[in-house]
This record gives structure tokens, C-alpha cells and sequence, in this order.
């Protein structure tokens, strides 16, 4: 008998919800029928977590999240929160580290339909697929001591070997599994933390022969990911510089709206999150995009449940839906998040 996984639902704030409920959805329409059985268990968090339970993450959610098979999150954050003494994001960078959540995994690969709505040439976007590996409970985020006082503020970029040895091995193997080839990303030529990484992946590399290594200075890879985004396959950062080269490789999709992320451990469940934020400029309006959402739900499908026939049907709905321009404004499409999940439901259940 197969075991019922349980899925803890961290539905978010401002869109959040809306493109929580479209990939709920996806998940059931693609599941009825297999042996996949799972419970979805709804639990307070970010900014529905001080309205809720009084905190963006109370101990009653950290403990069921860390008996769970898998975590999956919207996005959470907003205005109406911007003078909590304790604001959403501050739950999100606790789960990520309570949960020891140490390698974000950010892919960016643009299919065939995608080519058109990129911002960029199709020259330079075809063949994109890479991912961004990025260190996620250290570095800038998290260093001792940290500060904000009214004459001064101090954030400290820190970086333990252990943390960064384990984040490069996450790396260098999925290039392993991938196109065997690793990008370095730091600021070597100015911080020490930047100088230590690079000293480490460059030893960490040398265990991986057949993967090919190159460096680059953050602010060069920030023009190098647009000029020539198809040539990288693996790129390895420290947690700031990875925030920021992600919404910015996104962009090479045409949208953010439809990138997927996991946050992954060294034991207990993966955490799934689009790599976006709550968007509370459109928020309420029903356009949202579900790519990101959609995208997100396959990737926990694959990789935490090991069903990729089932979410291999979740990326042909996402296929189809960009080819016949069944998408959201932010695609320069008219529909609404209601009607594109409509659309992926439809084509679910007409390719059983
Ligand atoms: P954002 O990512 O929410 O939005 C940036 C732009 O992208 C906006 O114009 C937004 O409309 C658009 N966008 C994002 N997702 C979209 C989607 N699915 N469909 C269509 N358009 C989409 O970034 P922001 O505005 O800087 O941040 C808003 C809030 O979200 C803040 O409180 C921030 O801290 C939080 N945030 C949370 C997460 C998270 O939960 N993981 C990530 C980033 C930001
Ligand atoms: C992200 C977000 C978060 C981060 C914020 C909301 C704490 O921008 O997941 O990319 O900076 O990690
Ligand atoms: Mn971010």
C-alpha cells in the first residue's frame, strides 16, 4: 500500500492564495486515478500568520512542517504588514533556516514558445536552461551581528566552511547530472567571503574532473546572463547575490510569474516555492499568473515524490497553455489566473 504524503500548505498573502488555489487544483486534476495519495494540511504563515496565530511563524507550524513529506508555499509579504514587529519575510528566512534549507534551486529554461515573449533577441535566449544554486541560510541574510539603530545599521556577510563545502557539492553534483559544467559567482576581487568561496569551490572542484568550472564577479554575471544566458548550466552563489540574479534571470522567460523554486536540506522535507514575491500590485484583480505555482507543484511532484510521469503532464498543460497564448497580462495575454487553470485542467483531462 502506497503512504498517504503529507503536504503542508503555506497559502500566503496578497496573490499568494490565488495561485495557491490554481496549483491545488493542477495538483488534484493530475493526481485523480494514480496511486498518488496525499493530505493537504493548511497551517498559518507569513502575513496570514500574524492575522491567524499572532506570528509569521508560530512554533505549531514549524512543528508540523518539519514532520511533513514536503512544504509548499505561495508568497507572502505586503504593506499591510510593514510595521509588524516581526513582518512575514522574517518568518520565511526562519523556516528556510530551521528547517536547514541550505541550497535554493532556481531554474530558468525557456521553452520554444517562450522565445517570443522574451524581453531579449531569440538569438540570444534559445537553448537557455540553467540553474541558480543559491546558498540560502547564510551569508549576508543571517551573519551576527546585525543592526539598526538611529545613527547606524550593520548587516555582516559570514560564511562558515562547512557552508559553503555543502552547498558546493550540491552544486557540482547536479551539474554531474546536467550539462557538467559550474559557474562560480562572487566578488572575490573585494570581500573576503567572496575570496573564501571561491578558494573552496576551487578545491571542491578538483573532487568533480569531469565538470567544468569558470568564475565570474557578480556584477559581470549580472551582464553576462542576458548576453549570453544559453552558455551556463550550474551557477553557484552565495544567498544575496542569488536573490538578486534570479528576478533578473527570470526575466529572460518573459515573466517571473512562472519560475519555480526548492529549497533543499541535508534531511527532512524540501520546501516549494515560486521564486516571485506576493505581488500586491495586482493582487485581488484575478490575474495573477499559475505558471510559477503550476511549475512549482511539478517540481515537488518530481522531486520530493519521485512522480515525474504524473508532473511531466503538468509541463505539457504549462506547454500548451504559452502556446496558444492562453495567459495572464504580465505574458501580454488577456485571460485571468481562473481561466489559464481552467485551460491546463481541460487539456489534463482531454490527454488522460
Ligand atoms: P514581487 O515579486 O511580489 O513583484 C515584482 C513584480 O512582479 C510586480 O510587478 C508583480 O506584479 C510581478 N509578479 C510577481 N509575481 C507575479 C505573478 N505570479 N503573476 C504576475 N505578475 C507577478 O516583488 P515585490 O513587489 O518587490 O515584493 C512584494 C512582497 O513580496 C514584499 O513584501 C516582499 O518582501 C515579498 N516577497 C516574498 C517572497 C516570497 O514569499 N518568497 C519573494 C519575494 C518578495
Ligand atoms: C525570495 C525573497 C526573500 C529573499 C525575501 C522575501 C525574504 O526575495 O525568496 O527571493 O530575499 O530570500
Ligand atoms: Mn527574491
Amino acid at each position: 500500500m502506497t503512504s498517504v504524503k503529507k503536504i503542508v500548505v503555506l497559502k500566503g498573502d496578497y496573490i499568494g492564495p490565488e495561485i495557491m488555489t490554481a496549483g491545488l487544483t493542477i495538483l488534484d486534476t493530475v493526481t485523480r486515478g494514480t496511486t498518488f495519495a496525499y493530505e493537504l494540511i493548511d497551517v498559518p504563515f507569513g502575513g496570514d500568520g500574524i492575522d491567524r496565530a499572532g506570528d509569521p511563524l508560530p512554533q505549531s507550524t514549524i512543528d508540523i512542517a518539519k514532520q511533513a513529506d514536503a512544504v509548499l508555499l505561495s508568497a507572502i509579504g505586503g504593506p499591510k504588514w510593514d510595521n509588524a514587529l516581526r513582518r512575514p519575510e522574517q518568518g520565511l528566512l526562519e523556516i528556510r533556516s530551521k528547517l536547514n534549507l541550505f541550497a535554493n534551486i532556481r531554474p530558468t529554461k525557456i521553452m520554444s514558445a517562450q522565445i517570443d515573449r522574451s524581453p531579449l533577441k531569440p538569438e540570444y535566449v534559445k537553448n537557455t536552461d540553467f540553474v541558480i544554486v543559491r546558498e540560502l541560510t547564510s551569508g549576508a541574510y543571517f551573519g551576527k551581528p546585525r543592526k539598526l539603530e538611529a545613527n547606524q545599521a550593520i548587516d555582516t556577510m559570514y560564511y562558515s566552511e562547512k557552508e559553503v563545502v555543502r552547498i558546493m557539492h550540491q552544486g557540482f553534483k547536479m551539474a554531474q547530472r546536467r550539462n557538467k559544467h559550474v559557474t562560480i559567482v562572487d566578488k572575490s576581487n573585494v570581500l573576503a567571503t567572496s575570496k573564501f568561496w571561491r578558494k573552496i569551490a576551487t578545491q571542491i572542484g578538483k573532487i568533480y574532473p569531469d565538470v567544468l568550472i569558470d568564475y565570474y564577479y557578480i556584477d559581470a554575471m549580472t551582464m553576462a546572463i542576458l548576453s549570453k544566458p544559453a552558455t551556463f548550466d550550474v551557477v553557484i552563489t552565495p544567498n544575496l547575490f542569488g536573490d538578486i540574479l534570479s528576478d533578473e534571470a527570470a526575466q529572460i522567460t518573459g515573466s517571473i510569474g512562472q519560475i519555480p523554486s526548492m529549497s533543499v536540506g541535508e534531511s527532512g522535507p524540501n520546501l516549494y516555492e515560486p521564486i516571485h514575491g506576493s505581488a500586491p500590485d495586482i493582487a485581488g484583480q484575478g490575474i495573477a499568473n499559475p505558471i510559477s505555482m503550476v511549475n512549482t507543484v511539478a517540481m515537488m511532484l518530481t522531486e520530493s515524490f519521485d512522480e515525474k510521469k504524473i508532473a511531466d503532464k503538468i509541463t505539457a498543460a504549462v506547454n500548451y497553455i504559452i502556446e496558444n497564448h492562453y495567459v495572464t497580462p504580465d505574458m501580454g495575454g488577456t485571460m485571468t489566473t481562473d481561466e489559464v487553470t481552467q485551460k491546463m485542467v481541460d487539456y489534463i483531462k482531454n490527454h488522460e
